[in-house]
Order: C-alpha cells, then structure tokens, then sequence
C-alpha cells in the first residue's frame, strides 16, 4: 500500500477544550504522522468556501458560525492508506454512532460539534489540502 497523505481540521469545539494534544496523539497511535500543521481562525469566507459542497443542507448556516467561532488547527497527515486510517479513527460523524475509542466517541459533542473533520476521499484530501497549505510550504515542511 503507497503511502498517502489526508488533511484534517481540529475544530474549535476540541481546541477550546484542550484537545489539540489528545486528538493529535489518537491519530499519530493510528499510525498517522504530521507532516503539516498551523492554528488559524477561519474566515466566514473561507468556512463557507471550504463546506461549499453542503452549501445546500439546512445546517450549512450553522456549521459555518461554529466554524470561525475560535480556532482551529489544520493538519496534513501521511501514512498508509492515510484517507482510510483517518476516518476509522476520527468515528461517525454523530458522536452517538462513534465507536469506542475513536476521537469523536471520546471528544465531540454532537453531530454539529463534533471534534474533527478529516477528508472523504484521496482526491478531496489533495484538494483540502490545497486549500490550507502551499506546495511550497509543504516542500520545506517535507524535506
Ligand atoms: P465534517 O466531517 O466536517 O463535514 C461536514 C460537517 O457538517 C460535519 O462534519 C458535521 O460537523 C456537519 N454535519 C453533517 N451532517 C450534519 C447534520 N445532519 N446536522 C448538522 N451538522 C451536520
């Protein structure tokens, strides 16, 4: 299996609560590395064009106002079959349909607020990605 990258979001409900330490260590005990990583506050613009895909569902409004109300962290993780790994480790994306030991059955607080979000596909990964960090950043990140 190659190796591959995926990108993730520790959002401000797990910042706001200290968890940028526990989040981070589940994902590098599933064998995740970070190989980039900057805290930032997003903007309304750049929530909204980041979830630009359910600009449609009826909790778009709300995912962007939680989204840009505190910090966040963004994270390019690598490993083996990273998107996959990722996923598994991050659990359903409602907290109450998580399985034991994954981040959201740990730490998140509902469907709304719910710790983490991690890419649903290598290509949307390249794209996320993208999206948050340079090819020159990642290049001097990565060397
Ligand atoms: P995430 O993995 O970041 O992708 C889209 C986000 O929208 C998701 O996590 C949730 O935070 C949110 N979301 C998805 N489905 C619902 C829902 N039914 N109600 C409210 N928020 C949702």
């Amino acid at each position: 299996m190659a190796i591959e990258r995926t990108f993730s979001i520790i959002k401000p409900d797990a910042v706001a609560k200290n968890l940028i330490g526990p989040v981070t260590t589940k994902l590098e005990e599933a064998g995740l590395r970070v190989v980039a990583s900057r805290m930032t506050k997003l903007t309304q613009v750049e929530a909204q064009q980041f979830y630009a895909v359910h600009s449609e569902r009826p909790f778009y409004h709300d995912l962007v106002k939680f989204m840009t109300e505190g910090p966040v962290v963004v994270q390019v993780l690598e490993g083996e079959n990273a998107v996959k790994k990722n996923r598994e480790i991050m659990g359903a994306t409602n907290p109450a349909d998580a399985a034991d030991g994954t981040i959201r059955k740990a730490f998140a607080e509902s469907i709304e607020r719910n710790a983490v979000h991690g890419s649903d596909s290598p290509e949307n990964a390249k794209i996320e990605i993208g999206f948050f960090f340079s090819s020159a950043e990642l290049a001097t990140l990565t060397r």
